[in-house]
């Protein structure tokens, strides 16, 4: 996820254009840069860290143009440093593009430019989006200074056919934006799977990914949808789709006030995130499920061979981070029918563990630079164990020092409980498995072939159905997002509870652990998790009147269990919500009820 603003028109478009991915900071923030055409090309600023940075290294550079495009950063291909940031430029320095998204076939698409002779300077996917379209060009474009004067138009249409060209090459998702010195005075954009509006003013135009960054400015928008591609000068904005056959969309008045501006319109920032569940799901799936539901993890270097030697599996993570462990633990064990275990950083390090040359030692952190989970690697390396980053952030510390590393594609998390990030570790852990399966299945004695999804049935359906079913997830997670008014509703009615208990069984306990953390984190509540049947060996003493029990129930092979277990509660005067699959019978007792869409058991702690 990372941030684009443009600015064409009449005030300064450097400024104007760092004003607005000011606003958009939250998208982003381990590089910033901005391109704006010159005499003699366009002109590229950019630096590693925030956009204050890219301030200071404008200063006392002459930026006087029309025209620019900006980017804030978050590191999805190559490591955020100078380099790796936007705008990159084609060979002849006359074009620069932003770029928001995941451009999957980049490296073929690479491998083909730099057989015709072009050079990278980046290790980014987004570079091979500025080479490819020089290579749709006509050998006549860039244009000279004083063809260009006689011809602008002409030579807008053609730049616009060789971007609409080079995307048509493209799969992933984009949102971008491109400047043409043959066109100094326009900006191309153009967006699939990633957001991208257009703001407009009286002989000025913005764009960006998002409306708050070009609200000082103006209120009325356009939101593109995917296929779109526009041309924006000062005084005019002209939308196609990418064969250039006019499209018409709708212009929008913005009202909400600033602040809600900045969260989307969402009142915070937790709320919005919860919410990018689906796309970050989406695009933690990104170029990752491939032909036949193969599962590719071009940066992950085991073979067969090495999933052989790893007798164990370790997994170590903090506070969210285990808890997607616990999912992963179960997972691992139920497709892979291998010992794993899932401790807390905190605990692993000081533990003398049980790792060595036989481990796989899954190292699980959003941020990448968790203490105790630092600690963890080391002391993993230390005893000779493979380690493996599941990651959120490009360049951290986890992510570098590991063995090998699996980058989620949640974006930045601001919120401080964690959410989409969750999401992320999960889906993360279902395309670790299915790979490690895919390997397993490779080796010449299949010793133990995936199995033991009894919901699933045997080894050769096994792949198909788990990809299948992580392709619906996001639809499902949109699905629970519409039920969002009828549990706030539920949520008000609890509000005055003194202490809450979620309780689970198999894949419930584990999703129940994530639930109990964010609301002690959020409302200052007592919570904890149980496993649904140990109730009765201790804690059911403190269930009386005043005390929520959430039951979740979404695991058709323990739900018979999981009903007597909340009779229990029941009996002693708890508040009992049960949260079910869609159309499961709706058990005695429950006092509220929660249904969610069903999916696989595996998957149900994602929904
Ligand atoms: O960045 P990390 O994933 O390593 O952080 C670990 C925990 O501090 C974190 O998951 C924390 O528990 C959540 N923010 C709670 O919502």
């Amino acid at each position: 996820m990372c941030g684009i603003t443009g600015y064409v028109g009449g005030r300064p478009a450097v400024e104007t254009a760092l004003n607005n991915l000011k606003r958009l900071e939250y998208r982003g923030y381990d590089s910033a840069g901005v391109a704006y055409p010159n005499c003699n090309g366009i002109s590229v600023v950019r630096a590693a860290g925030k956009i204050a940075n890219l301030e200071r290294a404008l200063t006392g550079t002459p930026h006087a143009a029309h025209a620019a495009i900006a980017h804030t950063r978050w590191a999805t291909h190559g490591r955020p440093n100078e380099a790796n940031a936007h705008p990159h430029r084609d060979c002849s320095g006359q074009i620069a593009v932003v770029h928001n998204g995941i451009i999957e076939n980049y490296a073929e698409l690479r491998k083909e430019l730099l057989a015709a002779g072009h050079q990278f300077t980046s290790e980014t996917d987004t570079e091979v989006l500025a080479h490819l379209i020089e290579a749709n060009l006509p050998p006549a474009i860039p244009a000279t200074e004083a063809a260009r004067s006689v011809v602008s138009g002409v030579e807008e249409e053609i730049f616009a056919n060789a971007v609409r060209a080079a995307l048509r090459l493209v799969t992933g998702s984009y949102a971008i934006a491109v400047l043409s010195q043959a066109s100094p005075d326009t900006i191309f954009v153009s967006r699939k799977d990633s957001p991208l509006i257009i703001g407009l003013g009286e002989g000025e135009n913005f764009l960006a990914s998002d409306i708050p960054a070009v609200m000082r400015y103006t209120r009325c928008v356009v939101l593109l949808e995917d296929g779109d591609f526009a041309i924006l000068t000062p005084d005019h904005v002209r939308v196609t789709d990418l064969d250039g056959a006019p499209v018409t969309r709708e212009t929008l008045e913005v009202t909400w006030d600033d602040a809600a501006a900045e969260k989307n319109g969402y009142p915070h920032f937790m709320l919005k995130e919860i919410h990018e569940g689906p796309r970050t799901v989406r695009d933690t799936l990104r170029g990752r499920l491939g032909a036949n539901n193969t599962v590719v993890l071009p940066n992950l270097p085991f073979t067969a061979a090495d999933w052989q030697r790893f007798r164990r599996i370790s997994i170590v993570g903090c506070g969210t981070a285990y808890h997607a462990g616990v999912v992963g633990k179960r997972l691992f064990e139920q497709v892979l029918r291998r010992p794993v275990e899932v401790t807390v950083a905190s605990e692993f390090r000081y533990s003398d563990p049980l790792v060595g040359e036989d481990t796989l030692v899954i190292l699980v952190s959003q941020s990448g630079e968790t203490a105790d989970t630092l600690a963890a690697m080391r002391e993993a390396k230390a005893k000779g164990a493979t380690t493996l980053a599941i990651f959120n952030v490009v360049g951290s510390s986890l992510a570098r020092d590991a063995d090998a590393a699996l980058l989620t594609q949640a974006g930045p998390e601001i919120g401080v409980a964690s959410t989409k990030a969750y999401l992320a570790q999960l889906t993360a852990f279902a395309l670790l498995c299915l790979f490690l399966a895919q390997l397993q299945a490779d080796l010449p004695d299949a010793e133990t072939p995936p199995s033991g999804a009894s919901e699933i049935g045997q080894t050769a359906t096994i792949l198909t159905a788990f990809a299948d079913a992580l392709r619906e997830l996001p639809t499902l997670i949109e699905e629970c997002l519409r039920r969002e008014p009828q549990i706030a509703a539920l949520a008000e009615t609890l509000a005055n509870h003194s202490s809450f208990f979620y309780l689970g069984r198999g894949y419930d306990f584990a999703a129940a652990l994530e639930a109990a953390l964010k609301l002690k984190e959020i409302s200052y509540l007592h919570a904890e998790a149980y496993p649904a049947g140990e109730m009765k060996h201790g804690p059911l003493a403190l269930v009386e009147p005043g005390v929520a029990i959430i039951g979740f129930c979404t695991q058709p092979a323990t739900n018979e269990k999981m009903f007597s277990n909340l009779k229990e509660v029941k009996a002693r005067e708890g508040t009992v919500i049960t949260v079910l699959r869609d159309g499961d019978p709706v058990p005695d007792g429950s006092d509220a009820v929660i249904t969610v869409p069903a999916t696989l058991d595996a998957f149900m702690p994602i929904v």
